[in-house]
């Protein structure tokens, strides 16, 4: 089974003990079929089934996710669809390369371009030149379909609200690793004296992948912050934490609520960004993981799961 599936799993086997439901784990934990009496349901990866299919297939597209918010009026961060040539005959006569590079060209301060399907902040790259978007188009085609790009925006926190009809069930920030500098030490040094030793294997792989030389080894001036990672995927070293009850977090659940409404899903994440002081929808994840939370709060975990699962067999 794959470390990053077993918490699903193990509510899963935890809940059924708990309520009389055999549970019976396949495909090295990607399937699972739970059995009470003369009812079974399935569990697949992450999806407990709660979610119709159209639902699920457009939170798991970017580009599908923004147009039926902006089409709804929710504030999100646009995502415009590229197909990998290969696919041409679905593609406009005059091809993508142009319009791409005019999205570049309109956002001065650059663009991300990612996996329209994607996940965990894989392959999602912030391109500021035309060769950087050759490159990143390239390696997102080498192995996806599409591909989505969007604004570079400052983003001042990514929350993320997990729900279950309209109701949150979770709601932490992201935060990203980051180190204060003293006028001394370079960005590098710094990160390899401050990281801990938990977070170093996720982030310093992601640090030399994207920075060069100069910027590791520039000297941080003493007092200024420095994020080690642009991105707030919790794979790449972001922690959660969880938002206490206020103003921002009710902005964020009611934001939540009507994008959840807007694509007609039940059980998913939210995530949403604070840029200029404004909230917007970021993504939609039909999947809830909740590897990193678990590690810090595993009884919140378990209680969203739980809440899903009580839905599951109502
Ligand atoms: N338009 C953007 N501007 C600034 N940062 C972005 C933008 N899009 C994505 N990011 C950063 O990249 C991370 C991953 O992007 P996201 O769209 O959530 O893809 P994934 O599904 O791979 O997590 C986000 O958490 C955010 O920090
Ligand atoms: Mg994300």
């Amino acid at each position: 089974m794959l470390n990053s599936q077993r918490i699903f799993v193990e509510a899963i086997s935890k809940y059924g003990a708990e309520h009389g439901i055999a549970v019976e784990i396949r495909a090295a934990g990607w399937l699972i079929v739970m059995q009470r009496g003369g009812t079974r349901h399935l569990a697949f990866g992450y999806d407990l089934g709660l979610n119709s299919a159209v639902a699920h297939r457009i939170a798991n597209d970017k580009s599908a996710t923004a147009d039926v918010l902006t089409m709804s009026g929710v504030p999100c961060v646009p995502h415009a669809l590229f197909l990998d040539p290969e696919l041409n005959a679905y593609v406009p006569t005059q091809g993508s390369w142009q319009a791409m590079l005019t999205l570049l060209s309109q956002n001065p301060a650059g663009i991300a371009v990612k996996p329209n399907e994607g996940t965990s902040g894989k392959s999602v790259f912030l391109v500021s030149s035309a060769p950087g978007l050759e490159l990143a188009v390239n390696r997102i085609f080498a192995s996806h379909a599409s591909l989505a790009i969007s604004p570079y925006l400052e983003i001042e926190e990514e929350v993320r609200v997990v729900l279950l009809d309209d109701i949150p069930l979770l709601v932490y920030s992201k935060k990203r690793p980051s180190v204060i500098g003293d006028g001394k030490r370079s960005l590098l040094e710094l990160a390899l004296a401050t990281l801990p030793a938990d977070q170093r294997s996720a982030v310093l792989p992601e640090m030399f992948a994207e920075l060069d030389r100069n910027a590791l080894d520039a000297v941080v001036p003493e007092g200024a912050r420095r994020v080690l990672n642009w991105r707030h995927n919790l794979e790449s070293g972001a922690r959660p934490l969880l938002l206490e009850h206020g103003e921002a977090r009710d902005a964020c659940v009611a934001l939540a609520v009507r994008a959840a409404q807007a694509i007609g899903i039940r059980f998913a994440s939210i995530d949403i960004v604070r840029v200029e002081g404004g909230w917007q929808v970021l993504e939609i994840n039909s999947g809830v993981m909740t590897e990193a939370l678990s590690k810090l709060h595993p009884e919140l975990v378990h209680a969203a799961y739980r809440a899903a699962l009580d839905k599951v067999f109502a």
